[in-house]
């Protein structure tokens, strides 16, 4: 990781040597990044894994790829897919064209989000330093966002996440057990203090690696992997989001997708 203090480099430019934790020679930093993929996308209604659905034409898993080799100081991508579907999503990327500079790996993914990530950074080269893990449901992430998160990460910070502040304001509740029913309010945290999380989130490779190597939870597990840092103890940060990162997650966000994607058409001829 290069000094908070030092000249930093633009996240498109090759990174500096670190110097290892153990004082040994300094090894080149790479940046990875590992994209969970193995979700079925139930609240998208029935259909394909919501990775392999499309838009405008094309697997929302490429649009998110594309959107992490965009940014220049990415030279791996991890691709999680799903456990059955591994050979078709390797097919997926041979079929479609990616930056020639980056590389990219298919390993099959895991029962939780977590343990499809904790698959994916088993596939990570030595070589790599810093690690960013993104939803394949975020497939139209701006590089800038992607950049931003890899210039925090090689200024010092091991964890970091793009952030948006909340339209709306939120209760929390004691959950019913009957859908529909009314539910108690307990508390209305400030709104002015919330942020909605985004992905990518970016680390430090020896961080991430210790939070999914210690940290365990029960039933869906970490749906967030810098939640997994924060229990840790150690700092993670927040930089500016971008509402274009939006998670896929019901159908009218696909109808905002297929928007979006018009208006950068209609922008610069995308
Ligand atoms: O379900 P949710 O939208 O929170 O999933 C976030 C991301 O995690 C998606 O890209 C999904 O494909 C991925 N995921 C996974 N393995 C699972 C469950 C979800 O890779 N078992």
């Amino acid at each position: 990781m290069s000094s908070p203090d030092g000249p930093r480099p633009p996240a498109g430019a090759q990174a500096p040597a670190t110097p290892s934790a153990s004082g040994g020679p300094a090894r080149p930093a790479r940046t990875a990044v590992v994209i969970p993929a193995a979700g079925r996308g139930v609240r998208l209604g029935p259909g394909a894994p919501k990775a392999l659905r499309t838009l405008s034409g094309t697997p929302m898993l490429i649009h998110a790829v594309r959107a992490m080799a965009a940014s220049r100081a990415v030279s791996l991508v991890v691709v999680v897919a799903p456990p059955d579907g591994a050979h078709e999503v390797k097919n997926l990327l041979d079929t479609h064209a990616l930056p020639e500079r980056t590389d990219y790996v298919v390993v099959p993914g895991g029962m939780t989000r977590q343990e499809s990530v904790r698959l994916g950074l088993g596939a990570l080269p030595e070589d790599v330093t810093t690690v960013l893990v993104h939803d394949a449901a975020r497939p139209l992430v701006p590089v800038e966002t992607v950049d931003a998160v890899i210039e925090a990460v090689r200024g010092g910070a091991p964890a970091v996440v793009p952030a948006v502040p909340l339209a709306d304001t939120v209760k929390e509740v004691e959950p019913s057990a009957v859908p529909g029913d009314p539910e108690p309010v307990l508390a209305t945290p400030v709104r002015a203090r919330l942020r909605a999380v985004q992905t990518p989130q970016g680390f430090d490779r020896d961080t991430l690696m210790r939070a999914h190597a210690t940290v365990t939870l029960d039933g869906e597990g970490a749906t967030d992997d810098a939640g997994m840092v924060e229990r840790l103890g150690e700092p993670v940060v927040v930089v500016p989001g971008h509402e274009e990162a939006f998670k896929v997650t019901r159908p009218l966000d696909l109808v905002l997708a297929e928007a979006v994607l018009a208006r950068r058409r209609a922008n610069d001829g995308f």
